[in-house]
């Protein structure tokens, strides 16, 4: 990651045709294996092996993820509960570094100046509610997003980009996997 990024953080996303981007705790499209290298990569490479990556999702989001993802050791899992007795538990994850009861309070500790030796980037992750806080954010960097070229059933949502204050930086081929097509795209924040 550019040094000159930081401070600021990152979303990164996947969506079908419609915004869908999750359906009964789910993601709703077939596994596409490249989109899950991309997104395992990005989010978890450090050049100094000291460091780490900030991600940061909800409770629901934690809950639906692999072990093999809650388990990178360059990464510094923070999860987002509101429930005390869910946050207890939380806590006795040992995949679980820090619970934190908002968006806001996650972003602050991940970008003070105190922890900045610690951590060389910070993702949100999801759910529905983190990803439209933090496109509102001003301090949301840039927006990973893989749009899936095919409409499947869904019940949380991507929120729609504001082009005022996000720019499309970056748009790949169509890639294709098992008869999906999808393509990687980036936004960069302008304003
Ligand atoms: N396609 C993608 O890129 C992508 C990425 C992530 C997730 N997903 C999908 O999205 C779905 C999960 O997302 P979701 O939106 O349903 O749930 P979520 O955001 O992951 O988790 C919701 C939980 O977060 C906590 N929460 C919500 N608002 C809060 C607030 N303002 N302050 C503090 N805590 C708050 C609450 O936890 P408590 O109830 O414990 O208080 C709430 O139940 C799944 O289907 C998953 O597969 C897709």
């Amino acid at each position: 990651m550019d040094k000159g990024d930081y401070p600021g953080f990152y979303v990164m996303a996947a969506m079908c045709q419609g915004r869908g981007m999750g359906y009964k705790s789910h993601i709703p499209w077939p596994p596409i294996k490249e989109d899950y290298y991309y997104y395992m990569e990005l989010t978890s490479r450090v050049t100094s092996l000291d460091k780490k990556c900030v991600n940061i999702q909800g409770r629901k989001t934690w809950e639906g993820t692999g072990s093999q993802q809650k388990q990178r050791k360059s990464v510094y899992n923070i999860v987002i509960t509101r429930d005390e007795g869910r946050r207890e538990e939380l806590l006795k994850d040992p995949d679980v570094n820090n619970v934190m009861t908002s968006l806001d309070d996650a972003i602050e500790f991940s970008l003070a100046l105190e922890n900045r030796d610690q951590f060389e980037s910070v993702w949100v992750m999801g759910g529905q509610i983190f990803f439209e806080e933090s496109l509102r954010h001003p301090l949301c960097k840039r927006i990973y997003l893989t749009e899936i070229l095919q409409h499947f059933p869904a019940d949380t949502f991507f929120p729609p980009v504001d082009e005022e204050t996000y720019k499309e930086v970056s748009h790949s081929t169509v890639q294709e996997s098992k008869g999906l097509k999808f393509i990687y795209k980036i936004y960069e924040r302008i304003k």
